[in-house]
């Protein structure tokens, strides 16, 4: 029998480290939505210039979903990953040092491109170096962890708000550095996925990885598991114009169905624009819009650990129902209230924010996360991973074509 070292302290390690890239992914979105109010103020931003700065980051995230795919076939994912939070943290002191607008946006895509990457990645990195008896909650805690990101941000983002300062939005995009920072060192000590070294010629390097983060009883196990899905995956579709043959069209519709469905509730025109909304609706100053939408991003992370807990026990299919339902009533109830703002009076501002939160409380129980784990599991190995990159491409294509047209709209 072969030695076993099998450490429990790299397992957490990995599941600390793991969680920095879904921080990052979450922070670096929910950034824009305080130092939105701040730009708009000094530089008299149109509503068209307000809508490039919170599209440019989501064009590169579209540039990054595009390639992540080629680059983890070629590349050491450690590699890619390090590099990513090397991007991230350059992003981010570009974005807070940027001159002009233009430089702003150019700096947004960069940040976008890292995200698009790491959307990719990550999780798939989370998945494969993790033992299997955590897996399971190691990947859906990247959605939570999306959340948390978010809601950091926006505390942080209130933390800087300082109404006095107009340039207070430079040191929200400055605080992004440092979860980059952690990502990287942490990444340089984390060993290689065990997968991507067994299918790629490093077969002995794989095994001694695999029964370091392993539990002893069963890393062999999980040496056939991988080994007979390096075997399924040279038989895997690759090849996206295969997507349009009869047998793969109805895959192709549902993965991109369910991503259109997930960004045109508009989801993202309230974590983006909560406080410009907020402003809309009558709060008096930017300091105390952002202080309101912390409750958007508490009431996010809260219900997404519902879902976690009803995921399984209720059902995917009804869970969409549900929150489909919900999230109607509670825009009604929103359009309502901003149409009848004038008569409303002082409680009106309330309300709308009432009716966002319980909007946001049936997307995060139902289609934030369940739009991510639908394309993870409803398709044959064989096409998993191209369907899962279409999916991942037409969330932030969609995504971006919402927040370019909302304050237009
Ligand atoms: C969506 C993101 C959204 C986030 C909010 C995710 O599932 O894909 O676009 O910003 O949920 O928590």
């Amino acid at each position: 029998m072969t030695e076993q070292k099998y450490n429990k302290s790299l397992v957490v390690v990995i599941a600390a480290i793991a969680s920095t890239g879904g921080l990052l992914f979450g922070f670096d979105t929910g950034v824009i939505s305080g130092a939105l109010p701040f730009l708009e103020r000094i530089c008299n931003l149109t509503t068209d210039q307000q809508e490039i700065i919170v599209t440019s980051l989501l064009l590169g995230a579209v540039a990054g979903a595009m390639s992540s795919g080629r680059l983890t076939d070629i590349f050491w994912w450690k590699k890619i990953i390090i590099i990513t939070s090397l991007i991230f943290a350059v992003g981010s002191i570009l974005a807070g040092a940027s001159p002009t607008l233009g430089l702003l946006a150019i700096s947004r895509i960069i940040l976008g491109i890292a995200i698009g990457i790491s959307s990719f990645t990550v999780p798939m990195y989370i998945a494969e170096i993790s033992p299997t008896k955590i897996r399971g909650a190691m990947v859906s805690s990247f959605q939570l962890m999306i959340t948390i990101g978010i809601l950091v941000s926006y505390f942080s983002d209130q933390a800087f708000a300082n109404e006095a300062n107009p340039f207070s939005w430079r040191w929200m995009f400055y605080v992004g550095v440092f979860p980059a920072i952690i990502l990287f060192i942490g990444m340089i000590f984390l060993p290689e996925s065990p997968r991507w070294l067994m299918g790629n010629n490093r077969r002995e390097k794989g095994i001694k990885v695999l029964r370091k983060v392993e539990h002893p009883d069963l890393v062999e196990e999980s040496i056939k598991r991988i080994d007979a899905e390096i075997e399924k995956e040279k038989q895997a579709v690759t090849n996206w114009t295969e997507l349009f043959k009869p047998w793969l069209r109805n895959a192709l519709i549902i993965a991109v169905g369910i991503m259109l469905v997930q960004q045109f509730v508009g989801i993202n025109t309230i974590i983006y624009y909560a406080p410009t909304v907020f402003l809309i609706a009558g709060f008096e100053g930017a300091k105390a819009a952002i202080t309101a939408t912390i409750s958007v991003g508490v009431i996010n992370v809260l219900s997404t650990v519902v879902s976690m807990v009803v995921i399984d026990k209720i059902g995917r299919r009804k869970l969409y129902f549900i929150g489909l339902t919900g999230m109607a009533i509670a825009l009604a109830a929103l359009g309502f209230f901003f149409l009848f703002r004038d008569n409303l009076g002082e409680g009106m501002r309330f309300m709308i924010v009432g009716s966002v939160l319980v909007y946001i409380f049936f997307f995060a129980i139902s289609l934030g996360p369940l739009g991510w784990l639908m394309i993870s599991e409803v398709f044959p190995l064989k096409v998993r991973g191209l369907v899962m990159s279409i999916g991942s491409l037409s969330n932030w294509l969609f995504n971006a074509l919402v927040a370019f047209t909302f304050l237009k709209i």
